[in-house]
């Protein structure tokens, strides 16, 4: 079905901190590569006209990958601005006047989720909705109830294949290469499974803190900031099965599938940690048992993947900035090449800092063949930066109608179903040093082998 380019952007939060750093230089890079050229209107409540708002557009192109003369005039006639309270139908009529003709705006929530409701049924009752898609921001929702409530109101006003949930991991180009690189080669198939795969671990480290985001920061944690939406979707892009189309629906239940099979993680499967000196941190409450770190293992029970371990990890202050998935080999059988204990075959998809695909292979010492050594094949290996910045991706993709990289509704909330329980529960969080791997009590989840530190490629000894 082709479907109908968007002829006009609304979004929600123009002022904006993610407007600032993300948005801006996303529809300037728009604007260059040609995939821009409808009207802009930015709407937020901030007392500003449209020249603040240019202004702060220039400010944040100046400072965040740099302003481009042409292209920021051609962006600068096509921006609009609406100023007022979401609550307000007169914000919502000056919206529709601004709209002009357009039959097709997509609207963008860069809000906070507690406004979707409101400014939901504005759009609806100012006859902005109809025709319309909406695009809107992560956190979706902080569990299953309320990301079902969020549906529910997203779902009063826009059809499904109207709705496009940003994860904006899933617009990173290796994120994708995984796929490609899955289905495009047939010697991977008959080993990607439990009869040669001992363990999977994902890896997110961040070696910084929550860099003033404390408030935000402390209502979400690892689990719902990282773990539930980006270390999933990396998590399944691994372990589905090939789409038998390449439409985004047939991936996008591929992927659901992946997750339909997973239990619900429970307490004993799960370690939380918090970097000490979190809680000085602008925003973030005394006491808090928000988790800046979290490790956990879960089995997909389906008749590729079951028994075969999955082990996640992300966190802030760590040593390092590295994401990084690892799926290992069973070890070969003893023979005669294979004295003592043979290293683990693997291979391995960083998705940043660099984009790399590797296998880990061993190789005779020369004139010596009872002696190997570890050697690595590398697929591909790409710096950074990518060609497209993942919000220019986004931005793109859903103005065309392309939902290939958006969470579905399903998705969405078998995601929440897996990591419910354990956000409830009240599991400990253990403290740890900044720039650690975490608090010792993650060793205990560790895979056989242990956890791998991506930069060295070797395993993390306890206690690090
Ligand atoms: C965001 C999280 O979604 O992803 C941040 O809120 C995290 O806490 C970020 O740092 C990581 O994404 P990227 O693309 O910067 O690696």
């Amino acid at each position: 079905m082709t479907e109908t380019h968007s002829d006009a952007l609304v979004f929600f939060g123009a002022t904006g901190d993610l407007a600032y750093k993300k948005i801006f230089p996303a529809l300037q890079a728009m604007v260059k590569r040609g995939a821009l050229a409808v009207p802009v209107i930015g709407v937020a409540k901030a007392g500003w006209n449209l020249d603040q708002l240019k202004d702060r557009a220039k400010d944040s192109l100046e400072k965040h990958g740099g302003l481009d003369a042409a292209a920021w005039e051609r962006l600068s006639s096509l921006l609009r601005y609406v100023d007022g309270d979401y609550a307000d139908p007169a914000t919502f009529a000056a919206v529709r006047k601004e709209l002009g003709g357009a039959q097709h705006p997509a609207h963008y929530l860069a809000i906070p989720p507690s406004l979707f409701e409101k400014v939901v049924d504005q759009l609806m009752h100012s006859g902005s909705a109809k025709g319309a898609r909406m695009i809107v921001e992560k956190p979706f929702g902080h569990d299953l109830a309320s990301a079902q409530e969020l549906n529910q109101i997203l779902l009063r006003a826009f059809p499904e294949r109207s709705i496009f949930r940003i994860d904006h991991y899933l617009a990173k180009d290796p994120v994708q290469s995984m796929v490609s690189f899955r289905f495009a080669n047939s010697f991977l198939e008959p080993l990607w499974n439990r009869d040669h795969i001992d363990s999977v671990q994902i890896t997110m480290a961040e070696s910084f803190g929550v860099q003033g985001r404390g408030a935000f920061y402390d209502q979400t944690g690892a689990m719902r900031d990282v773990i539930q939406n980006h270390l999933f979707q990396l998590m399944c892009n691994l372990a589905m099965e090939s789409p038998a189309r390449r439409d985004s629906e047939s991936i996008r239940d591929e992927k659901v599938k992946v997750l339909k099979a997973i239990s619900p993680i429970g307490p004993g499967n799960l370690v939380r940690g918090q970097f000490r000196g979190y809680q000085d941190e602008p925003g973030v409450a005394k006491g808090s048992r928000t988790e800046t770190f979290a490790a956990l293992r879960l089995e997909i029970a389906s008749w590729r993947w079951a028994g075969v371990p999955f082990y996640i990890r992300a966190g802030k202050n760590l040593p390092e900035t590295c994401t990084e998935v690892m799926t290992r080999f069973k070890r070969p059988p003893m023979t005669k090449f294979s004295e003592g204990e043979m290293p683990q075959n693997y291979i391995r998809f960083r998705i940043s800092p660099d984009s790399t695909i590797a296998m880990g292979v061993s190789v005779a010492v020369a004139g010596d063949d009872a002696r190997r050594h570890p050697t690595e094949l590398v697929a591909s290996s790409e710096p950074y930066p990518e060609d497209m910045e993942p919000y220019e991706r986004v931005l793109t993709d859903a103005l065309i109608g392309d939902s290939s990289i958006f969470a579905r509704q399903d998705y969405v909330e078998e995601a929440w179903r897996i990591v419910d329980p354990v956000l409830r529960d009240g599991t400990p969080v253990h403290p740890y040093e900044v720039h650690s791997w975490g608090p010792p009590e993650a060793m205990k989840l560790a895979p056989p082998g242990g956890w791998v530190d991506p930069l060295l490629g070797a395993c993390i000894p306890a206690g690090a």
